[in-house]
């Protein structure tokens, strides 16, 4: 066999579908779950910066923009690793197998600051030393459905996750708050409730794509950077889908082979506001929209489900 295939092979090393584990209503992975008590004594410091989204709500994206201001625009930078390491994902956790070890906690604990820090959990799960160091987060929403549809498709690419069943199935488990990080309904409406008291910084998805330069100067006004406008156009320009489609340290190609399938549905799927229209059938449409309007009576929350 040739020695670049042999490589391919060794660096394709498979994972079993992930197993579920409820905490407080909340469904985690067994490892994270087992480091729950650690995660809890987390100690975040008074400049980190935390990226919360619920899981498909556009983190990677997010993750793109804070970087690029970070680094003033220096595209090569920001490709000095993956997002995955350049931005601990504070609970994620895979113990085995060596090729694929990755602690959240363990890089962010050895991290100099002033760090990013990505995480999924619902506010209530967030260590509480990040709401004591009084940090600034970033959160970013996106609308239930075609949040939906992106993480029917990345359970379905991603060996690592549960098996989402048919698309039917899994829209019923998405509802029902059976998902990995629980409720998207609670999740959303937990930070918004959050954000009254605590410096939060609460994005929209639909913006973004609406009208990306402006939600771009959010960000910048939050982290307090003042860039020229040659710069913002080229943060606009390396974090627009399709720079970011074709971007190794952006896309996860070069983490995950053999967990994440690419060609079953690439990590950069679609990047569109929309595209349930082309997954729910009009009864599905109307049992999702009625379910919605119950779980989402009590709050002053407003999603844009097209443009
Ligand atoms: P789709 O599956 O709908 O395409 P996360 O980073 O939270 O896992 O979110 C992934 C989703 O964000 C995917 O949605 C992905 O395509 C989309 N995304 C990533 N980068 C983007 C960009 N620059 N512009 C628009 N969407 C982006």
């Amino acid at each position: 066999m040739a020695l670049d295939k042999m490589e391919n092979v060794s660096s394709k090393v498979t994972v079993p579908r992930g197993e579920i584990v409820e905490f407080e209503g909340v469904p985690l992975t067994k490892p994270i779950y087992s480091t729950l008590d650690r995660l809890c004594k987390f100690k975040a410091r008074p400049d980190d910066l935390l990226i919360a989204t619920y899981a498909k709500a556009g983190t990677t994206w997010t993750q793109e923009i804070v970087d690029m201001i970070q680094q003033n625009g220096d595209v090569e930078k920001c490709r000095r690793d993956t997002t995955y390491r350049r931005h601990p994902f504070l609970e994620w956790s895979i113990p085995e197998p060596p090729a694929l070890r990755y602690s959240g906690l363990e890089l962010a604990e050895a991290m100099p600051s002033p760090r990013t820090i990505k995480t999924h959990l619902p506010v209530q799960l967030v260590p509480p030393s990040f709401w004591e160091q009084n940090c600034k987060i970033i959160y970013v929403a996106r609308n239930a459905k075609d949040n939906l549809v992106s993480y029917y498709h990345f359970h379905r690419m991603n060996k690592g996750l549960p098996e989402p069943g048919t698309w039917e199935e899994f829209m019923e488990k998405f509802m029902t708050g059976k998902v990995l990080w629980g409720s998207w309904h609670d999740h959303v409406k937990g930070w918004w409730k959050a954000k009254n008291k605590h410096r939060i910084l609460y994005l929209f998805y639909e913006d973004m794509k609406e009208n990306p330069k402006k939600e771009i100067q959010k960000i910048m006004k939050f982290l307090e950077k003042d860039l020229n406008q040659e710069v913002l156009n080229k943060i606009l320009h390396n974090t627009s889908f399709e720079v970011m489609k074709e971007n190794p340290m952006a896309n996860y190609t070069k983490e995950f082979q053999g967990v994440m399938d690419h060609s079953v549905s690439p990590f950069m799927r679609k990047g569109a506001v929309g595209d349930w229209k082309n997954y729910f059938t009009v009864a599905q449409n109307e049992k999702f929209d009625e379910d919605y309007k119950k779980k989402m009576s009590d709050t002053s929350l407003v999603f844009r489900t097209e443009l």
